[in-house]
């Protein structure tokens, strides 16, 4: 089994991606490895993120890692909250705050389209490769459901009757843009091991 650190400090993240890559690799967290400090995100992309995370833990600690970045882009806002969507309403990164920011936003806004989109930065002894997942939907007028994280009760994917919150783990991970951008990293770490 190959050691592969997920360069996140999420327990939501960790249990998606677990929950869909399996057991054929050995996760260490960063609590595992010693890294206790906060990760700098300060890049102005999703992509950028993503990379500067797996960067920092391959560079710092030496092991092959992949961390990743998701950001919420709703049309009407010109694709914000997007890769500030952690802070949206603040430094105090709260989703329900967040939540109430965006419901606010929206109030009188017919267009409630937007999209998740999650990035994926591995790097495997200096070599780095991205993998994105999308998903497709709409901001619901109230929270509904009370699974998830994040946005998961205000975001209603295309084709679907039931928010993310209103998922099961199975059911979020088959068309999340998480549970998309890890199936592609799966089918490459599957490729090369
Ligand atoms: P980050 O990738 O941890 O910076 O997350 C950006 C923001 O999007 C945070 O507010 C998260 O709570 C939220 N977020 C990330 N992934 C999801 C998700 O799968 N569903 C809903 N919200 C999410």
């Amino acid at each position: 089994m190959e050691k592969l650190v997920f360069a996140t400090a999420n327990a939501n993240k960790v249990k998606e991606i677990k929950h869909i890559l399996g057991d054929l690799y050995d996760f260490r967290s960063l609590t595992d490895i010693g890294c206790t400090e906060d990760i700098p995100e300060t890049q102005p992309t999703i992509e950028g993120n993503a990379l500067q995370k797996a960067r920092y833990v391959y560079e710092k600690y030496g092991y092959n890692c992949f961390a990743e970045d998701t950001g919420l882009l709703v049309e009407a806002l010109d694709g914000a909250p997007g890769v500030y969507s952690a802070r949206y309403a603040g430094s105090q990164r709260n989703s329900d705050d967040n939540m109430d920011k965006l419901l606010v936003e929206l109030q009188h806004e017919p267009n409630r389209a937007a999209y998740f989109k999650t990035v994926i930065a591995l790097i495997i002894d200096g070599k780095e490769t991205l993998f994105e997942g999308k998903v497709e939907g709409e901001i619901l007028k109230a929270r509904q459901g009370g699974t998830g994280f994040g946005y998961d009760p205000i975001f209603l994917p295309n084709g679907q009757s039931q928010s993310f919150a209103e998922m099961t783990a199975d059911e979020k991970g088959a068309i999340s843009h998480r549970g998309r951008a890890t199936a592609k990293l799966k089918a490459h770490l599957d490729a090369i091991r």
